[in-house]
C-alpha cells in the first residue's frame, strides 16, 4: 500500500441526485491524490485497513466547490457607485459617463502585480472558507497587454499562495479601453486583441479559456465572433457573458462554438435556450448580479430545466454589480431569487460548475475523481445552503 493513502472514515457522503441527508456511515479512500474507494466503512477492504485515517465522527462530505465565474482580481472599490446606483443612476448610465468597468480599469492599472494579489487575495481567501476548492478567476480590467498579463498572473498566484485550483480565463473583450473609443480605434484595438494579445497569453500558458461581454453597452456579435474564431483556431474554448441586460442572442453565437458556459442569462429567449441545450454549454446563473442591479426580469429558469441544460451558480465576485466574495450566499440567493431547488443549487456549484470550466476531475464523489472535498458539520446538506454567514467547514484536499 503507498504511503499516500489516506481513508476519511464515519463520514456521509452527500451524492448528486441522493439524499440530502445521508444516513449510512461511509470511508473514502483517497490516493495519489484521487478517490481509490468509496463504500461502507464496515466494509473496507483489507489492502486500506492501515492506511492513515481521519474519522470524520458523522459529518457531511460533499466535494469542494467550484467558483466558476469570479473577477476577484482587481484593484480599489466601487462603494461610490453603489451610492449613485442608490440615487436612482444606472449601471448602463454609470458606464456611459465613465465609471463602472473604466473605473476599475484605472485602479487596477495603477497598481503593481504585488499590490493586485495583496488587494485581491483576501476575496479568495473568503471563497476557501466556505469550502470553494477551484476558483476560475477572469481578467477584463487591463484593457490591454501588460495589465491584462498581470491580472492572469495575479490569478495564478493567488491560487499557489493558497494551494487552490485556480483557472484563469482572459476576458478580452469587457470594455473598450478610453484611447479606442472612435470608430476606427475601436476596431485597430480590437484587432490587437484578437491577434496580438490573444496569442501571446495563450503562449505564456495564462489562459484556460476566453471570456467577452456581449451586449449593448460593450461588444456586438459580429465582434465576439471574431474572438471566438482566433480562440478556437488555438484550441482555447470560449465562454461568453451573454443577455444580462438585453437579449443580444450571444448564447446562440457562444453555442455555435460550444462554448463551455453561457452566463448570467436573464433575457436568454426560448430559442437561445434550445441552441445551448443542442450544444451541452452549462447556463451560468449569476444572482448576485441580478440581486445587487436590482433587475427584476428572472432568468428562463423553466425553460432551461425542461430542456435539460445544466445550471452552474457562480458568485461573480466584482466590484461593481457583485461585490460579493461568497458563493454560499450565491446558493441562496439561486434558490430565494431564481427558485433553483436545494439539490439543482448543489449540483450547480460541484459537477456543472465543473463542467463549465470544461473540468471532469472534481465536482462529484467517485472513483478517480480529485481528492479535494469540504467537510460540515451539518445534518443535512439543505444547512449549506440554508444558512446565512458563517458555518464553518473543513477542507480536505490530499
Ligand atoms: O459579470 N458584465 C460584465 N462584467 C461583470 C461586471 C463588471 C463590472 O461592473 O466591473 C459582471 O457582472
Ligand atoms: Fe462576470
Amino acid at each position: 500500500m503507498s504511503a499516500s493513502t489516506f481513508a476519511i472514515e464515519n463520514v456521509r457522503v452527500w451524492s448528486d441526485g441522493l439524499s440530502l441527508a445521508p444516513e449510512a456511515f461511509q470511508s473514502v479512500v483517497l490516493q495519489n491524490g484521487k478517490i481509490a474507494w468509496l463504500g461502507r466503512t464496515n466494509t473496507l477492504p483489507n489492502e486500506y485497513s492501515d492506511a492513515k485515517c481521519l474519522d470524520a465522527k458523522g459529518k457531511l462530505l460533499t466535494p469542494a466547490f467550484v467558483d466558476c465565474h469570479t473577477h476577484l482580481v482587481f484593484g480599489g472599490n466601487r462603494a461610490d457607485e453603489f451610492a449613485a446606483r442608490l440615487r436612482g443612476t444606472s449601471y448602463a448610465q454609470i458606464a456611459a459617463s465613465g465609471g463602472g468597468i473604466m473605473s476599475t480599469v484605472r485602479a487596477t492599472r495603477a497598481l503593481s502585480l504585488d499590490q493586485l494579489i495583496d488587494q485581491s487575495l483576501p476575496r479568495a481567501r473568503n471563497l476557501l472558507a466556505e469550502g470553494v476548492g477551484t476558483i476560475e478567476i477572469k481578467s477584463g480590467y487591463g484593457l490591454d497587454f501588460e495589465n491584462e498579463r498581470k491580472m492572469l498572473l495575479a490569478a495564478r498566484a493567488i491560487g499557489r499562495a493558497l494551494n487552490v485550483s485556480v483557472q484563469t480565463t482572459f476576458l478580452a473583450l469587457h470594455a473598450l479601453p478610453p484611447e479606442a473609443k472612435s470608430g476606427d480605434a475601436r476596431r485597430l484595438w480590437i484587432d490587437s486583441v484578437i491577434n496580438d494579445c490573444l496569442p501571446r497569453l495563450v503562449d505564456e500558458g495564462l489562459v484556460d479559456a476566453v471570456d467577452a461581454f456581449c451586449e449593448s453597452i460593450a461588444f456586438d456579435l459580429a465582434e465576439v465572433e471574431r474572438l471566438f474564431e482566433a480562440a478556437s483556431r488555438l484550441s482555447i474554448r470560449c465562454k461568453l457573458h451573454a443577455e444580462q441586460l438585453s437579449n443580444s442572442h450571444g448564447s446562440a453565437l457562444a453555442a455555435r462554438y460550444q462554448a463551455l458556459s453561457v452566463d448570467h442569462l436573464e433575457y436568454l429567449d426560448e430559442a437561445g435556450v434550445r441552441a445551448i441545450a443542442q450544444s451541452g454549454t452549462v447556463a451560468t446563473l449569476l444572482p448576485a448580479a441580478f440581486y445587487c442591479l436590482r433587475e427584476t426580469k428572472l432568468p428562463p429558469i423553466e425553460w432551461l430545466r425542461s430542456a435539460g441544460v445544466p445550471m452552474a451558480v457562480a458568485s461573480d465576485c466584482n466590484p461593481g454589480t457583485a461585490p460579493q466574495s461568497s458563493l454560499r450566499l450565491a446558493m441562496h440567493q439561486a434558490c430565494t431569487l431564481f427558485g433553483l431547488t436545494i439539490e439543482e443549487t448543489l449540483a450547480a456549484v460541484t459537477r456543472h460548475a465543473a463542467a463549465a470550466l470544461g473540468l471532469h476531475d472534481r465536482g462529484q464523489i467517485a472513483v478517480g475523481q480529485r481528492a479535494d472535498f469540504a467537510l460540515w458539520d451539518v445534518q443535512s446538506a439543505a444547512e449549506i445552503v440554508y444558512w446565512l454567514g458563517h458555518l464553518p467547514v473543513q477542507h480536505l484536499r490530499l
